[in-house]
């Protein structure tokens, strides 16, 4: 028989036909005459409940039948008469395919904490929590993919192995094939990286963008969407090792067109992730986070505030607030700040434009003030920066002058400046941290209970 995903099986119209489903085991209770088996295939949060009339089946039968255990069944579906569910399946055969030793399958009562279920993280996919963030996660995975290419943007696939360093920040993880053991120098005693595999130093990808704008000076408007990986020894909520990103990249778009797109895109993902993911949203919100319908429901209802990095400061340094990191024009923004703009100055998001050149990257367009650039970063209640932008600096010398300033190496850049040699156009972009778009529509606290297999500084398990 054809096996019905429990997702599907809500359907009235499949009330009294015989049904198969198949699954894992969340619970098991009952007396001599009836037993009672709650069983979920991860399609959606809800379980389907199986009743075995011990008239038919034997306690022999049941016994291996233990939370975690695996089973199909076939029986007829009926409506329920139990509170809680509206139909369930009176079984009439059972195949077990497999056990799960209750001493000890680790996901035995309800209820672990998160921080025990990331030492299980090979199995917390099968907790109802889990279960509802990865369903949301792929939801909004298709959301990105769909508002791109309803836009006409060209999904852009960019290399994971790079020799340039993108944000200049020098955070990569180096890829090598030499033998660490026994390097091969130089004369001058240095590595001879002639002899690597590139025959160049490389390193994994901090961000496709430099990639991304060629692609976005001949396809006109790309995404990518796609791993990066930084090695800051950052230990917090909201930085992973490796995560996800996605870039947009425009052609012919200022700072101004760049922010409404950017506006435009999470609100449209918020929106996909609430009216297909409804169940499992509800099940984060009574669980975890009171509030989270209504504040992904109030960032869906309200503009954005927009204000420029200076505007910023000035609120911040009259706010007469105690920061931990003190506040003047020129420092770059802790979460502190940005959570205090959005969360109890503006209750908003906030578009913050214009920072000073120092604490950006050298591809961000040059005001004329000379002191700052235009970039934009998109700050949201309980995450901070869910996104950093910019228009790009079009202008060939200009570009070429900072990159000489901040001492980039010419030679690993000749074709990024060929874009500005060769029909340079006004541009713009923006990376948006998959994970912590996850994290807020999700209402976790923690970015490593949003990717299926965190990366974190010395955590590489599963
Ligand atoms: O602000 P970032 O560093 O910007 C860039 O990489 C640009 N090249 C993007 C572009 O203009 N195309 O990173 C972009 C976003 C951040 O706003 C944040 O949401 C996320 O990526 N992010 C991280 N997410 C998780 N863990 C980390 N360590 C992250 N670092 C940045
Ligand atoms: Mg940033």
């Amino acid at each position: 028989m054809k096996r019905t995903k429990i997702v599907d099986i809500f359907n009235p119209e499949l009330i009294g036909t015989e049904v198969c489903v198949k699954g894992w085991v969340r619970t098991r209770r009952g007396n001599k005459y009836v037993q009672f088996v709650a069983l979920n295939d991860g399609s959606s949060i809800k379980n389907i409940q199986i009743v075995f009339d011990m008239n038919v089946f034997t306690d022999e039968q049941l016994k291996p039948i233990t939370t975690g255990s695996s089973i199909c069944v076939e029986g007829l579906l009926v409506e329920s008469m139990g509170k809680g569910q509206t139909c369930e399946i009176q079984a009439k055969t059972l195949e077990i395919y497999g056990t799960a030793d209750p001493e000890t399958y680790p996901l035995q009562k309800k209820g672990h904490t998160l921080e025990f279920l990331r030492e299980k993280a090979h199995l917390r996919p099968r907790t109802n929590t889990f279960g509802a963030i990865l369903r949301v996660r792929s939801a909004l995975a298709f959301a990105i993919h769909r508002f791109f290419q309803e836009k006409g943007f060209f999904y852009l696939n960019t290399p994971l192995i790079t020799a340039s360093d993108c944000e200049g920040a020098g955070a990569m993880f180096q890829v090598t094939t030499l033998p660490l053991n026994d390097l091969p120098k130089t004369e001058d005693g240095s590595v001879d990286y002639s002899q690597d595999f590139f025959g160049k130093p490389t390193a994994l990808t901090v961000s496709g963008q430099l990639e991304g704008e060629l692609g976005a000076t001949a396809l006109g408007a790309i995404y990518t969407f796609g791993p990066t990986f930084r090695a800051e020894n950052s230990n917090t909520p909201r930085h992973l090792s490796e995560f996800w990103m996605v870039e947009p990249e425009m052609a012919f778009y200022d700072i101004a067109d760049n922010m409404d797109l950017a506006e435009e895109f999470v609100k449209y993902c918020i929106r996909y992730a609430l009216d297909h993911c409804r169940d499992d949203i509800e099940f984060l919100a009574e669980h975890f986070d009171k509030g989270l319908i209504e504040r992904l429901e109030f960032v869906l209802h309200n503009d954005f505030v927009r204000l420029t990095y200076t505007e910023g400061v000035k609120i911040l340094e009259e706010s007469g607030r105690k920061f931990e990191f003190p506040v003047s024009w020129g420092i770059d923004l802790q979460s502190e700040h940005e959570r205090y703009l959005v969360e109890e100055h503006f209750k908003k998001p906030v578009i913050l434009t214009d920072y000073p050149k120092e604490i950006k990257a050298f591809y961000m367009k040059q005001n004329e003030d000379g002191k700052t650039v235009r970039a934009m970063d998109v700050l949201f209640p309980n995450i901070g920066e869910i996104i950093g932008g910019s228009e790009r600096e079009a202008d060939y010398d200009k570009l070429l002058t900072r990159i000489e300033e901040l001492g980039i190496p010419m030679k690993d850049m000749w074709w990024y400046l060929d874009t500005r040699r060769f029909g340079t156009v006004p541009h713009s972009g923006f990376g948006l941290g998959f994970e912590r778009l996850v994290l807020f529509v999700t209402g976790m606290t923690n970015i490593r209970d949003v990717i299926p297999f965190p990366r974190t500084p010395n955590n590489a398990e599963f």
